[in-house]
């Protein structure tokens, strides 16, 4: 007899990229932003003051609402703190899915979805995405409670216009969640939906184009009806007061923001451009990662061989994506090392 209900029971957990111990690796797996965070965040964390961790903290995070609602151009109760996006994913499967109410999501897409479903016990619409990862029809058909799109998509990094997420979101019969996790990479963002349509919400990260995976720190955008509804399922105090500090540092820092993308950006573009010099295919990337395929080599192997050189990429034993590798981008030097690394091999 086991203590646990039967889908957690049965659960197959999530797995994150790994962690190696050493940081003498090159580490391109985990899409983790290869530059540090800006300054302010660092001088932030050290002001905490004694008094602001002896008592509980602001329960809505509110100096942090008020920046964000700044860049977004909404209003801070349009804002919701959560402690990194994957919170937000979680409160919104705990609101919205039950056994009758599923969950619907193009595929493949970010792992994390199908684990909460198995905890939550609601069914999972998969809609598989074509070759070009275009957003499938069907998917507004599944008369979904929830339906996710990632936009920019793990792992392919591949773009949906905001007008195109429009439509989709007029069509759902449920609520629309776009996941823009890594949208800091992206030209366009789809911030101007949660005005058009009561049922979308945005979910952001600073984990990614804030340089603050460790952290812990991302936010929902939506209308304030929607925002309150959600707030029936968060924990009461979800973000603590060095996170809210940080976070509300690191979005204020709007100039150290804009060259951390540049500069990842730019490095996309150079990795780009030589990886299908060595035979690999990919699509548009706007995201900090490449999904590449090289035209005769074998992920597996080539995967394999990069880790005995201590550089570590993501690869999936999984049907549909076992021949694909996702590499985050990193800096020049880590790139100019993953690159001559490929380069060797290619040759042998
Ligand atoms: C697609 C996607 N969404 C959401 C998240 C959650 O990000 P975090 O919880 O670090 O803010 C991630 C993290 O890797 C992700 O890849």
């Amino acid at each position: 007899m086991s203590y646990f209900r039967d889908n957690i029971e049965k659960l197959k957990v999530y797995e994150p990229g790994f962690q190696p111990k050493s940081i003498d690796v090159i580490k391109l797996n985990t899409n983790e932003n290869p530059y540090p965070p800006s300054p302010a965040v660092l001088r932030a964390i050290r002001e905490v003051q004694p008094e602001q961790l002896r008592r509980y903290p602001d329960p809505m995070g509110n100096i942090f609402r008020e920046e964000a609602a700044k860049i977004n151009g909404v209003e801070p109760d349009w804002i919701l703190c959560c402690n990194g996006g994957d919170e937000l994913l979680k409160m919104a499967f705990t609101a919205f899915c039950d056994r009758r109410r599923p969950v619907a999501y193009p595929v493949p897409t970010y792992s994390l979805y199908p684990v909460l479903a198995n905890i939550q016990n609601c069914r999972a619409v998969e809609v598989p995405f074509d070759k070009e990862f275009n957003l499938p029809a069907r998917l507004a058909r599944s008369r979904s409670a929830l339906t996710i799109v990632c936009n920019p998509n793990a792992p392919s990094g591949t773009f949906i216009q905001p007008e195109e997420l429009a439509s989709l979101a007029a069509e759902v019969k449920g609520v629309l969640l776009i996941d823009e996790a890594y949208v800091d990479f992206a030209e366009r963002n789809c911030v101007e939906l949660v005005r058009q349509f009561d049922n979308v919400i945005i979910l952001r990260s600073l984990s990614k184009g804030y340089s603050l995976a460790g952290l812990r720190f991302g936010y929902a955008i939506a209308r304030p009806e929607m925002i309150n509804g959600l707030l029936k399922v968060k924990d009461s105090y979800n973000a603590d007061a060095i996170s809210i500090a940080a976070a509300t540092a690191a979005v204020k820092d709007r100039e150290y923001f804009k060259r951390n993308i540049e500069m990842v950006k730019q490095e996309r573009s150079r990795l780009t451009e030589q990886l299908r010099g060595l035979g690999f295919d990919m699509p548009e990337s706007s995201s900090n990662f490449i999904f590449v395929e090289h035209k005769t080599l074998k992920a597996k192997d080539i995967y394999s061989k990069l880790v005995q050189q201590n550089i570590y990429v993501r690869y999936w034993d999984l049907t549909g994506i076992d021949n694909k590798l996702r590499i985050s981008v990193g800096t020049p030097q880590q790139n100019d090392m993953l690159l001559s690394a490929l380069k060797e091999m290619d040759a042998a």
